[in-house]
């Protein structure tokens, strides 16, 4: 177990079931608690995970498939959930709303129903900085206004909006974490982040930097920013995890709600994190000015200090270079066994 993980972590009574626990936040999360000694059981469809993340029991199921859930609850009886599982692009929800309202807000309905019928009452949600839509002010504290911009944030407030509806009424323990942008790799090299397609910056400047694309565009340079270029709060999916072992902890506790925010409150620019992938990589990738896209607030930076005060969790790598440093290391690695088995 790496340091960071070896610090005082609650303990947790499993087994916890992990939606989403072949996907990038979920597997670290899964192996974390899985290194704690928890009982786990991840349930993917492998719609954009991978099989090869999966650690533990995996039942391969579709949180549409109502009997399913039925089965898995009976079977392995979750004491807990963690519900990654999610379409996660935000210009894909602007084209294609009806998938996200089904399989984000509908599937998550499915989801609370089966914990209801089998007297599952903790979960952990993924919710994002998406909820907050453009900031009226920076850094972003929870108590900031919740007005999505596009049908994802829309879809992440609608589920924050049910499990608190489903708490008061039946009881349901709930934490929403709301995640900034989730980034770095498994310290010990063997998870990170792949998505198809990548839309994540640092993956996208470390494929430049490695060969696999020719460039890197950068969407305006001329914003109010100190180099004319978007911020952003990257945290490291270490302490994400991290951060849902001491949520699940909270509500084993008997904690009813919480939602905070997980960022570190230092915010990189698109350039900084440019200039961090060629330093770390040693390797010179090629930049191009775009104009602007639409909906790209100048600023985004986590702030409040719920996730400090209500968890005890605060960032423990949040470097830049050590979250480019991850990524980097798992990327060249994945490129060179690519590589060598084609
Ligand atoms: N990555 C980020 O920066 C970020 C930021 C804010 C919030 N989030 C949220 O965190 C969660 C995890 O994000 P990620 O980056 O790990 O995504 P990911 O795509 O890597 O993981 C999602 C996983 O859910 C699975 N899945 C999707 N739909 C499913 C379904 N209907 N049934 C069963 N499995 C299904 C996918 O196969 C995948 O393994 C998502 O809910 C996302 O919206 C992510």
């Amino acid at each position: 177990m790496s340091s960071q993980n070896s610090s005082a972590m609650p303990a947790i009574t499993g087994p916890v079931l992990i939606t989403g626990g072949a996907g990038y936040i979920g597997s670290h999360t899964t192996r974390l608690l899985r290194q704690l000694k928890v009982p786990t059981v991840v349930l993917d469809n492998l719609s954009a995970g991978h099989q090869r993340f999966v650690q533990g029991p995996f039942e391969k199921a579709d949180l549409g498939d109502c009997a399913a859930l039925d089965r898995i609850f009976s079977t392995h009886k979750p004491k807990a959930v963690v519900h990654f599982a999610a379409k996660t692009y935000v210009g894909e929800s602007v084209t294609e709303p009806s998938k996200y309202y089904l399989e984000n807000v509908h599937f998550t309905w499915n989801l609370l129903e089966a914990m209801r019928a089998h007297g599952c009452r903790d979960i952990v949600f993924s919710s994002s900085c998406a909820t907050y839509g453009n900031p009226q002010r920076i850094p972003i504290d929870e108590a900031h206004p919740q007005l999505p911009i596009s049908p994802y944030g829309r879809t992440k407030l609608h589920m924050e909006h049910m499990l608190e509806d489903f708490s008061r009424a039946y009881g349901l323990r709930f934490a929403a974490l709301r995640y900034f942008n989730a980034a770095g790799a498994s310290q010990s090299g063997e998870l990170g982040e792949i998505h198809a397609p990548e839309t994540h910056l640092i993956p996208l400047v470390l494929f430049a930097a490695l060969g696999l694309r020719q460039k890197i565009s950068v969407f305006g340079n001329d914003y109010d920013t100190p180099d004319g270029t978007c911020i952003r709060d990257y945290v490291h999916v270490e302490d994400l995890a991290r951060a849902h072992v001491q949520a699940l902890g909270k509500l084993q506790d008997g904690i009813a709600r919480l939602a905070c925010n997980l960022g570190t409150g230092t915010g990189f620019s698109v350039l900084e994190v440019i200039d961090a992938c060629q330093r770390v990589s040693g390797r010179p990738v090629h930049v191009e000015i775009a104009p602007r896209r639409e909906g790209d607030p100048p600023r985004l930076i986590s702030g409040g200090s719920a996730a400090l005060d209500l968890l005890g969790w605060a960032p423990q790598r949040a470097r830049l270079d050590d979250i480019v440093g991850d990524a980097w290391r798992f990327h060249l690695a994945e490129a060179q066994s690519a590589k060598k088995s084609s």
